[in-house]
């Protein structure tokens, strides 16, 4: 047995709880092409992490996870909607193992979709158990977190198009786009599950690292994962000239001849090559010798070494609660955040 295949367990009853509200939010119902296109990534699977966060954050903290349902349902929609938009921006034709939304409705109907996703998110909290004081501290926070998401989606854009970034503007960048919804995770199962503003803090900070830390890890993943297993495709950060922290890496340390040789293939075959009348086989080579290249500069190690010390830095934070199953479930979670191949 894996070292994680309890947890898994875990992750997957909470996740029966979590899918039964999501469909009842979202059932099958007319107009069958806005509501299909909703269902369509929920219904693929996904790894439900964010939903566990913030049940098993309840727990820690002392509460009853059941009160967490709905903002647990809440966090994976937002996720959702983030997702479908996310592959209009990215123009990528797979996700979970099966087509994206756009390629499958088209991008009007792609974006009406992410948008009724992140309107049921609302609606989910507005259905939860909780006193009033709670409701709204959760509503701000998830707020919160969807600004950020966006601010972070658009430097993630802005990026694209610069021939250079920081590591320190990379990391902005993944703060809002990923460890900002991870932080909210964390932090509202902490709201449902106790009034202790330092616990509550201290799940804030775990989460932000955490996100932080999966970010850079979905990058490795990117350019190293078998794309059958990961059920997105490879490369794709390559084609779309992302500025990762691997990247960001590689033109510390690369000499101008490797330089040069990357980027003639970054950035260069977003979206659908065939339209463009390039061959595919000919990209996916290209995209292979710039992995190549990023690895024979350690890049793709350093970026692997910094999201492993962002989740031991996430797992300190976790010391300040009382020890628990549920506190376990968040450490061990952390750790097979950066050891995940999907
Ligand atoms: C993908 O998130 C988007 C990122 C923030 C990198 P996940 O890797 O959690 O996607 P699913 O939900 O498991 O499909
Ligand atoms: C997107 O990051 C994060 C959000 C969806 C907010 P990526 O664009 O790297 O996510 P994937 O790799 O497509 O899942
Ligand atoms: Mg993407
Ligand atoms: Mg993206
Ligand atoms: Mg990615």
């Amino acid at each position: 047995m894996g070292k994680y295949d309890e947890l898994f367990a875990r992750i997957k009853e909470k996740a029966k709880h979590v899918d039964e509200k999501i469909f009842e939010l979202i059932p099958k119902k007319e107009p069958a092409i806005l509501y299909d296109a909703a269902r369509h990534y929920p219904l693929a699977g996904g790894k439900r992490v964010r939903p566990f966060v913030v049940l098993t954050a309840t727990e820690a903290v002392g509460g009853e996870w059941e009160k967490a349902i709905y903002p647990a349902v809440a966090v994976e929609l937002i996720h959702n909607y983030s997702l479908v938009h996310d592959d209009i921006m990215d123009m990528d034709e797979t996700r979970r193992g099966r087509p994206t939304v756009h390629k499958l409705w088209g991008i009007n109907m792609a974006i009406l979709a992410g948008d009724l996703l992140f309107s049921k998110a609302f609606e989910a909290i507005s259905r939860a158990d909780i006193s009033p004081e709670k409701k709204a501290k959760i509503l701000e926070t998830i707020v919160k977190a969807s600004n950020e998401l966006c601010e972070g989606q658009a430097m993630d854009l802005e990026f694209e198009n610069r021939d250079t970034v920081t590591i320190d503007e990379y990391m902005r960048m993944i703060s809002g786009k990923t460890g900002a919804l991870f932080d909210a995770s964390a932090k509202v199962g902490g709201i449902v599950g106790t009034e202790n503003e330092e616990y509550i803090a201290a799940l804030s900070t775990w989460g932000r690292n955490v996100g932080i830390a999966f970010q850079i890890w979905d990058d490795v993943l990117d350019l190293i994962a078998d794309e059958e297993k990961l059920g997105k495709p490879v490369g794709s950060d390559i084609r779309k000239g992302k500025k990762t922290l691997i990247v960001a890496h590689f033109f510390e340390n690369a000499d101008e001849e490797a330089k040069k040789r990357f980027l003639k293939i970054f950035g260069k075959y977003a979206g659908d090559v065939k339209g463009q009348g390039i061959i595919e086989e000919d990209v996916k080579a290209e995209v292979r010798e710039a992995i190549d290249l990023l690895k024979d500069y350690g890049s793709i190690d350093y970026a692997a070494r910094i999201a492993r010390e962002m989740i031991e830095r996430a797992n300190k934070a976790l010391e300040i609660l009382p020890e628990s199953p549920a506190r376990k479930d968040l450490e061990l979670l952390a750790k097979f955040i950066v050891e995940r191949e999907y």
